[in-house]
């Protein structure tokens, strides 16, 4: 049985990957910086932990990959979904809490992707690392410049290690959600007009539920996709194919 770590596992997208992950037989360690969120969704599986993380925090990082050998002997996957978005002008905008969404979203993914990486190194076997870009990895949105550039950095970093990993058997790929129907989305969604904007540019016309964007992720973490590598996953209802 494979060892998966989803970071980012108590609410929205890594909910529901650590969700379908367990239910086709991963033993799933899910990581939260909100313990009573990651403990909700670990709660509901089988087998599985649930550990603290603060993804920006490399000690941290460290820690979460030891449980998961701890208990389990071994990891398999690690899928980096913890993220967070603030809006803002670019020319308003907080050097405080730029800092604070490169840490979590470009710098925490490759803290959590480097921890996972080693232990598989050391215990001299492959595996795989699935990244969370967005369609923001591509193109960028008015008032969120500080996310867009760490979901461009994301694809570029997961790119960069799929090279430097080939040669461990450690296939990386990016998968890049379009509007997904989720905590972080909602009020957004929630507001009519953001609502049709959004859509407009989404030609399936509606929002994923996380469980769409979760089944390709599956997808990317089992032997299915076993010659995709430094790949670029769009899940996104047609957006970059209209942009
Ligand atoms: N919802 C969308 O429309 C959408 C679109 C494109 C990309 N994404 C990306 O998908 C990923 C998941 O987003 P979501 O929509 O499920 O959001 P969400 O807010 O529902 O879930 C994010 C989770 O990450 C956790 N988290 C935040 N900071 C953390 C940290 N420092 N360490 C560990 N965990 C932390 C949160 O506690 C939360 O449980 C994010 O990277 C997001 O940018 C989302």
């Amino acid at each position: 049985m494979a060892v998966a770590i989803v970071t980012g596992a108590g609410s929205g997208i890594g909910a529901a990957t650590a969700r379908m992950l367990s239910a086709r037989g991963d033993r799933v360690v899910c990581a939260d910086v909100r313990l009573d969120f990651a403990q909700q969704t670990a709660g509901g599986l089988p087998d599985a932990l649930a550990v603290e993380v603060d993804v920006s925090d490399s000690s941290s990082c460290e820690r979460m990959v030891e449980d998961a050998v701890h208990r389990f002997g071994d990891v398999d996957a690690i899928v980096t979904c913890a993220g967070i978005e603030k809006h803002g002008a670019g020319h308003e905008f907080s050097e405080e809490d730029f800092d604070r969404i490169i840490d979590v979203n470009l710098k925490g993914t490759w803290l959590s992707a480097r921890s996972a990486a080693r232990a598989m190194i050391n215990r001299g076997h492959g595996g795989t690392v699935v990244m969370i870009g967005s369609i923001n990895s591509m193109v960028g949105n008015p008032g969120a410049s500080a996310y867009c550039a760490s979901k461009g950095g994301v694809l570029m970093l997961g790119r960069t290690l799929a090279l430097d990993w080939a040669q461990y058997g450690i296939r990386v790929n990016i998968v890049a959600p379009g509007v997904v129907n989720t905590p972080m989305s909602a009020k957004s969604l929630a507001d009519p007009q953001k609502r049709a904007k959004m859509m407009e540019k989404t030609p399936l016309g509606r929002p994923a539920p996380p469980e769409e964007i979760a089944s390709v992720i599956a997808f990317l973490t089992s032997d299915a996709s076993s010659f995709m590598t430094g790949a670029y996953v769009p899940v996104d209802g047609g957006t970059l194919a209209a942009w």
